[in-house]
């Protein structure tokens, strides 16, 4: 009672006060500090003076005794301007506007808030300088600036801000070197100029002054020059990230001094070079219990003070020391991550590694430990990732070196280990297993086809014998290689049909599609998994079976056991071929692999039992498309009947791949020829070829129906017939495998990146004038001669599009990027084309001219010389 009644007599008084004094009251404020936000969401709308509730109440708003001590509106969409207003608040301490989108400079006014300690302003879109009056925040304790477009340089002023706690200017666009100031933060725990590529200055050697500093946070600036000695003076330190910049020399010599707290200690790339100095972590009490790993329970006996003993991340990759790594490193209580790749560190890693009970992931390739791989390993639980290949690990493998139950990557590829590859059985995670160039020997483990999740699996280059367990078959495996080893036997032919990148070669004993010998046809050698494997065999011979129909008809067929490996088949052809499923998988192998198109899928020339050859597009499943949307899209693609277009005479797809099988064309693709590197085409045969393709493409852009984009035209993509008549292939395969699949494969895809137009980058949505760009490309090879990626040697590196731009706008220019081979005569209509492939190739796409454009033009180039001129061979 006394209470409430004492509570609204302040509210009373407050209210008098305000109804009296010339301040406006806290509601004013607050609504006048509104009026100049933008607020699209309307998040404010309990801002109001016609609601009743108390202005405490309001959105993002915090009272201490009925008066506002804090403004957080983080996170609200808020625009416009930051008013002065809000410095009427008389007890205001944090105003909060984080992660909104002001646009403006600094907001000095707001220094007249003489209360305020903390400004947020993180993740907006201020931008401009900082000015030297920045210093006029003298009582600040926490400023953040940090995702902005804040630029220039740092001026002196910030020295006066000499309460602070936390500064932080992350992620702006700061330049030039920080000032002598930094000693002045003495209260600072907080530093932050992470992010800040123009940057360019050295760690200021006063930053030792900081005594109170947890973190600091340089990474990926511009530091450069020698981490200070001083820095072993911040006892308190925990996270030190310097990763990512310039620095260079040595670490510190007594940096032992100051990991007593650390939990992060980040310097990787950088240019630091050096031998770890001594001691550091060490204590009595840790070595002693390195002696008696193996009964260690996980509690630290707190009897002395060690350093390290916090210590969770160490990152020191891609840099330049050497010398031994600290062995106490790999043994501490706390540590998760130990990072020391591409360095030249030496030493051994101890047996004591048991002790490190919460270890996740060491990665130490490429650098020259010398070691056993010891039992303790096996023994952490947490590990997930141990990856330490180019180094000199010797001897044979532990048995348990696969015991943790979340391991995923192990990689010991390139060392010199020895002895047979022990049974694995734990580690049910493990996705990738690389073991590759050792001296392993004996056979593979049958138990690796025990692991569910098992995708890579690379065993090439030991000295391994026996056949390849039918186990394998069991897996979904993406890489497979047991290339130059000493294997046996029969390539196992579901390993073959679940397509994985198959690696066998080097094998001298061993037989099977894609090896030089073959295996006599029936035997014995298989007894275990036979029935399975016949089963599946003979259940796809049956229901394939052979076809032979009329022009036009659609055929659906469907194998009815379910399998595993394989499984299930289906299968349309709109031709009459002859051919079953298990013909296409058998005859898939590297051998009949013809210029492959990156991530959407290789081509297959497979020689059918009549003696008839298809091109077999196998693409992965990404199965976001139903099976009737599929056979809906590749009939559409089907329909197609164009001379310059290539015809699909089927396809079929299980659950992980789709087969598109295309007639086939004798003389390969205009691509390959270009890239021989001979292209020895006469002017007439560029020009018909030229014609061709553009009128495929007119036509699939404008008189098909539906409307189809191409989406990948380059050279590789058109095929010639024995009369150089061009076709175009694969076209459309964004119907095929949908937008999303479509995109993130082509975005993988890097062999063809000069085909695409510029404005790719920015605008996902595909257009008419990005085939038409890719045609461009094409035109420029046809005459130049030259591959589009370019080659090598160091002018010739150019892609085909920057070499012409480079060259036509100098005298003489565009007769110089001719091909020399095409004969003086033809030289005009070359230049004719020339100018049209400059105009598809604009940077800009409205420039482009559309395809039926192109088509008249280069009908009317060869038209107008075409009877004077008889046909020019070369
Ligand atoms: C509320 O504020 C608006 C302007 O901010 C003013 O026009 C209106 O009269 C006020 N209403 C009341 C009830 O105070
Ligand atoms: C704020 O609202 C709550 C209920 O939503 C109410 O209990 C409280 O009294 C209000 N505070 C003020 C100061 O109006
Ligand atoms: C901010 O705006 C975007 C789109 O304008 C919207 O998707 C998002 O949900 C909004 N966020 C908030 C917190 O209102
Ligand atoms: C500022 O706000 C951001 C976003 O919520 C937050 O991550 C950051 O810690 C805040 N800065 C300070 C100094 O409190
Ligand atoms: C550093 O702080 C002192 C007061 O502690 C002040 O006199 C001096 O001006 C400050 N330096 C700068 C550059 O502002
Ligand atoms: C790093 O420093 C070296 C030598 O000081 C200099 O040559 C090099 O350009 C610098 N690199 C960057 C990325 O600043
Ligand atoms: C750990 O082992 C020590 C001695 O070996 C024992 O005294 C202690 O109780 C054990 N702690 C736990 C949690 O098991
Ligand atoms: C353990 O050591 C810490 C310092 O590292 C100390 O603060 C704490 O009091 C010690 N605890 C015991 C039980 O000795
Ligand atoms: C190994 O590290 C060195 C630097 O120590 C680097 O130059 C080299 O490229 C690295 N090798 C591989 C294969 O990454
Ligand atoms: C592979 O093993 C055989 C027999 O054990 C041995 O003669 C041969 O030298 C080994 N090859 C390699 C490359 O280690």
């Amino acid at each position: 009672m006394a209470s409430s009644y004492t509570l609204s007599l302040i509210f009373l008084l407050t209210f008098t006060i305000n109804a009296y004094s010339s301040t406006p009251s806290e509601p004013d404020i607050l609504l006048t500090f509104k009026s100049t936000i933008h607020d699209p969401m309307n998040h404010l709308s309990s801002w109001s003076n016609t609601t009743t509730a108390h202005h405490c109440n309001w959105t993002g708003v915090t009272c201490i005794t009925a008066t506002i001590s804090s403004l957080t509106l983080q996170n609200l969409n808020l625009s416009g301007e930051i008013s002065p207003s809000i410095c009427q608040l008389p007890n205001i301490i944090t105003l909060n506007l984080a992660d909104n989108f002001f646009n403006q400079p600094i907001p000095l006014h707001l220094s007249q808030c003489s209360s305020l300690n903390t400004l947020n302003l993180s993740n907006n879109l201020i931008w401009g300088t900082i000015p030297d009056q920045i210093s006029q925040f003298k009582s600040l304790k926490f400023l953040d600036l940090s995702e902005n477009h804040v630029e220039g340089k740092i001026p002196e002023g910030v020295g006066s801000l000499i309460y602070l706690q936390v500064l932080n200017f992350g992620n702006n666009l700061l330049s030039g070197s920080i000032p002598n100031v930094i000693g002045n933060f003495t209260e600072l725990t907080i530093l932050d100029f992470s992010l800040n590529p123009f940057l360019e200055s050295e760690i200021p050697s006063d930053i030792g002054k900081l005594v109170k500093l947890e973190q600091i946070l340089l990474q990926s600036s511009g530091f450069y020059g020698e981490i200070p000695d001083s820095i072993i003076e911040l006892k308190a330190l925990t996270i030190v990230d310097l990763s990512q910049n310039n620095l260079t020399g040595v670490l510190p010599s007594r940096i032992g001094n100051f990991l007593e707290k650390l939990v992060a200690f980040d310097v990787s790339q950088n240019n630091l070079v050096g031998s770890f100095p001594d001691g550091i972590c060490e204590s009595t009490r840790l070595t002693s219990l390195s002696l008696h790993t193996n009964s260690f329970n996980g509690t630290v006996p707190n009897t002395s003070v060690a350093n390290c003993l916090n210590l969770e991340r160490l990152e020191l990759q891609n840099n330049g020391f050497y010398g031994d790594f600290p062995n106490n490193l790999w043994s501490l209580p706390k540590i998760k991550v130990i990072r020391s790749e591409n360095n030249r560190f030496s030493g051994q890693i101890p047996d004591s590694i048991s002790v490190a009970s919460q270890l996740e992931q060491v990665q130490i390739d490429n650098n020259s430990f010398i070691s056993k791989i010891p039992h303790g390993l096996g023994l952490v639980r947490s590990l997930y990732r141990f990856s330490a290949s180019l180094n000199g690990l010797y001897g044979e493998l532990p048995p348990n070196f696969c015991d943790s139950p979340v391991m995923s990557i192990i990689n010991l590829s390139h060392n010199y280990i020895t002895g047979e590859i022990p049974e694995v059985k734990e580690c049910k995670k493990l996705v990738s297993l690389s073991l590759a160039d050792n001296n392993f020997i004996g056979r593979i483990p049958e138990s690796l086809g025990d692991l569910p999740v098992l995708t890579y699996l690379d065993l090439s280059h030991n000295n391994l014998t026996g056949e390849i367990p039918l186990e394998l078959q069991n897996l979904k495996l993406a890489l497979f290689n047991v290339s130059f080893n000493r294997l046996s036997g029969r390539v196992p032919s579901l390993l073959l049909a679940g397509l994985p990148a198959l690696y066998i070669q080097g094998n001298p004993d061993m037989c099977g599609p894609g090896l030089s010998n073959s295996c006599p046809s029936d035997n014995s050698k298989q007894k275990i998994g036979i029935s399975k494997l016949a089963c599946a065999v003979i259940s796809l011979a049956l229901l394939a079976g052979i076809l032979s129909l009329a022009f036009g008809f659609f055929v659906y067929r469907r194998s009815s056991i379910q399998n595993l490996e394989t499984g299930i088949w289906r299968s349309v052809f709109f031709y009459p071929i002859r051919v079953s499923e298990q013909d296409l998988i058998m005859a898939m192998d590297e051998k009949a692999s013809r210029g492959s198109s990156g991530a959407l899928g290789k081509v297959y020339i497979v020689n059918l039992p009549s003696n008839e050859l298809i091109a077999v597009k196998r693409m992965p499943n990404f199965r976001n498309q139903s099976f009737k949307t599929l056979k809906t899209e590749v009939k559409t693609l089907a329909k197609i009947r164009h001379k310059n277009i290539v015809k699909i005479l089927g396809f079929c797809h299980s659950d992980d791949s789709i087969f598109l099988i295309y007639e086939c064309m004798e003389k390969g693709s205009l691509g390959d020829l270009i890239n021989k590197g001979d292209f020895q085409l006469s002017w007439s045969i560029r020009l018909k070829i030229a014609v061709g393709i553009a009128q495929g493409l007119a036509y699939l852009h404008k008189d098909y129906v539906p409307h189809l984009l191409h989406r990948d035209v380059k050279s590789k993509n058109v095929l010639l017939d024995i009369e150089f008549n061009p076709k175009l292939t694969d076209f459309a395969l964004d119907r095929i495998l949908g937008e999303n699949a479509f995109q993130s494969s082509s975005d993988s895809k890097s062999g063809s990146l000069c085909y695409m137009a510029p404005e790719l980058g920015y605008n996902k949505k595909a257009t008419e004038q990005m085939d038409t760009y890719g045609f461009g490309v094409i035109l420029l090879e046809l005459v130049t001669g030259r591959a589009a990626e370019g080659t090598d040697s160091s002018e010739d590196s150019l892609d085909v599009v920057k070499w012409v731009r480079r060259k036509v706008n100098i005298c003489n220019g565009p007769v110089q990027v001719l091909d020399p081979k095409i004969s003086s005569s033809c030289k005009q209509e070359a230049l004719g084309m020339l100018e049209i492939a400059l105009q598809c190739t604009s940077v800009m796409p409205e420039k482009r001219p559309s395809m039926s454009e192109v088509v008249a033009a280069l009908q009317s180039l060869g038209s107008k010389t075409r009877v004077h001129h008889p046909e020019m061979s070369v």
